[in-house]
């Protein structure tokens, strides 16, 4: 196993099945442009070798599909069918939930329990002002299918000043409704931000400001979460839970235990970094071949992880989600 000074290892990870996405979310995708899928995507099948082969490398547990949006991606099929069989202890899926309706019989038939949803608003204009793409209530009806089929669902909400702040209590409210954990994420300065810090001060919203606004309504306390979190997690004893995840407020570095794997099959130690490791040569050599380069790689990969704080960086969520 590789492990770094600070205790930390891979053991989570994160595979992007496709940079395409059917939005283009301001604070994701600069203005004009749209997340396409990247010439070079690696097949279905080799993305699932890469995971085995992590798994084996890396000791990787757990398993995030994110893209881009993976309910695009033609490989999502080919993808799901063959996961389950890689004795991963918990397989999750992060979508916008565009498409959720059409491939939840997919997902439930791959055996997926949990599903994070990003929604940034329940305001329809709001919706299309940030979103840039999609339309709400489709969203909406995906969730409660979702939910009827007995999914966990956690939604994930950046909050962004001038734009919704003033969506807070209500999703908070939607979500307590129906036992949906909702999760805020603070902005972080990824892509085009971390290029403009007049744009990112404008709207950041910090996890303070943001309790301060639940407060008004909610009594909470903090909960327990797992040591790798990157949530605090906080309980509203009148029944359900709420997250933070305050990259800026309160980082989590010292604790990641994640690794990335984007779609191209470039792998990502840290998102703070701009160093990336080509694994997609090694995914179709014999496991004997592939496992010393990849442990090789992995260390250098281990090595890419900020000791406190996410700093900023040109990689972008947009191409290897959450
Ligand atoms: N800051 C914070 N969250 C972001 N996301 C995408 N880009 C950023 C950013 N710059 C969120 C999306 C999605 C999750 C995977 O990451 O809204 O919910």
């Amino acid at each position: 196993m590789i492990v770094d000074r600070q205790g930390r290892r891979f053991r989570n990870l994160r595979i992007s099945l496709t940079a395409a996405c059917n939005y283009a979310c301001t604070y994701c995708v600069p203005d004009g442009k749209r997340l396409v899928a990247a010439q070079d995507e690696l097949s279905a099948e080799a993305l699932i070798r890469g995971v085995a082969y992590l798994i084996e490398a890396a000791g990787i547990e757990r398993l995030r599909i994110t893209g881009g949006e993976p309910l695009v991606s033609p490989k999502l099929e080919p993808f799901m069918r063959a996961v389950g069989t890689l004795g991963l202890s918990d397989i999750s899926l992060t979508t916008n939930g565009q498409l959720l309706t059409r491939k939840l019989p997919l997902l439930l038939e791959a055996g997926i329990r949990r599903l994070n949803v990003s929604l940034d608003t329940l305001d329809a204009e709001a919706f299309r002002h940030i979103a840039r793409g999609g339309d709400l209530a489709t969203v909406l009806d995906g969730l409660e299918q979702a939910r009827a089929a007995g999914l966990k669902i956690k939604l994930n909400m950046v909050p962004l000043r001038g734009k919704n702040l003033d969506q807070v209590l209500p999703l908070l409210d939607y979500c307590l409704e129906r036992g949906f954990e909702l999760r805020f994420i603070e902005l972080m300065r990824m892509g085009h931000l971390a290029r403009d810090p007049s744009a990112f001060n404008q709207q950041f919203v910090g996890m303070g400001e943001l309790l301060e606004l639940i407060g008004e309504r909610y009594v909470y306390q903090q909960a327990e979460a797992p040591l790798d979190a990157t949530a605090l997690r906080y309980e509203i004893p009148e029944g359900g839970f709420f997250g933070v995840i305050a990259n800026e407020s309160v980082p989590f570095c010292r604790t990641c235990s994640r690794l990335r794997l984007s779609s191209t099959g470039w792998l990502h130690g840290c998102l703070s970094s701009s160093n990336r490791h080509y694994i997609g040569d090694l995914l179709d050599k014999p496991r004997h071949q592939a496992l010393p380069a990849l442990q090789r790689l992995l260390v250098r990969a281990l090595a890419d992880k900020q000791d406190l704080a996410f700093s900023g960086g040109v990689t972008v969520m947009k191409i290897i989600g959450g």
